[in-house]
């Protein structure tokens, strides 16, 4: 049985006070100093506010935080979707917030983004949805073949050729979740996925995220205002106005 393990937020790449290395070298993925600053007409919003942040591969860690905290800010820093003003973002050693072209369009096909606001294209069927990451790149496997199977998995066999607007928004979350997958991501970063489900809905979704960890090994990072998520998560880490608590 998995141990749920205290949020490894600190304050510094030292590591905590009473000496245990909270895991700069082993982490997958380790943020320091994290910055990012929203200038609008009316005011600059520190979204991000010196964020440092390990994550142990193989784990699921759950962002949780009021509206407007800066959860959806730092996965999309992580996921390299925005670049941050300043401090680092470390990925298998690699800092991938000095990567530039191909090299940090790499990285990001080793990432499987599920968007607060599921973000599937309207006009296009459900299958087409799930394959349209990869479409632009040589593959090693048999993309309609393997999109087939994630829908199969997600729940939706059967509903390949329905066009993605026709779904409930319980499926159309799965789609996101197939369509995530479909590059066999090593990191799940995955934005409110139960948001804007129902309770019975949103249990499916937490089990089948969970199973991710379990069968592929995958490194999930989930915000989430659901406290049964996080509870089954094995590191929690809260943000207020930009900042760990
Ligand atoms: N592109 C942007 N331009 C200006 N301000 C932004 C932008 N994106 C985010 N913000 C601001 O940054 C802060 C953090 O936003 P973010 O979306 O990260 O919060 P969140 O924790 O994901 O909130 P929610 O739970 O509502 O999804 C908010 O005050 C938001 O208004
Ligand atoms: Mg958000």
């Amino acid at each position: 049985m998995r141990t749920r393990r205290n949020a490894s937020a600190h304050a510094g790449p030292a590591g905590d006070a009473a000496g245990a290395v909270t895991g700069h070298d082993r982490a997958l993925i380790s943020v320091r100093g994290l910055v990012k600053a929203y200038v609008t007409l009316d005011a600059t919003i520190t979204a991000a506010d010196g964020i440092d942040l390990d994550i142990t591969a193989g784990t699921v860690t759950a962002l949780t935080g009021p509206s407007g905290s800066g959860k959806s800010t730092l996965l999309h820093l992580i996921g390299a979707l925005d670049t941050p003003d300043v401090g680092t973002i470390t990925v298998s050693g690699t800092e991938i917030t000095a990567l530039g072209g191909n090299a940090l369009a790499d990285y990001r096909r080793t990432v499987g983004f599920v968007f607060q606001r599921f973000n599937l294209l309207p006009t296009l069927t459900v299958l087409d949805n799930v394959t349209a990451p990869v479409l632009p790149f040589k593959t090693s496997y048999d993309v309609p073949a393997r999109a087939k199977a994630l829908l199969a998995v997600v729940g939706l066999a059967g509903r390949e050729h329905t066009l993605a607007t026709r779904l409930s928004g319980g499926q159309q979350q799965r789609v996101a979740i197939a369509r995530a997958l479909i590059n066999q991501p090593t990191i799940i970063l995955a934005d409110e996925p139960t948001g804007n489900l129902d309770s019975a809905t949103g249990e499916e979704i937490i089990e089948l995220l969970l199973a991710l960890r379990d069968t592929q090994s995958a490194t999930l990072l989930i915000a989430t205002h659901d406290p049964d998520l996080a509870q089954r998560c094995d590191q929690v880490v809260q943000i207020l106005d930009g900042k760990l608590v």
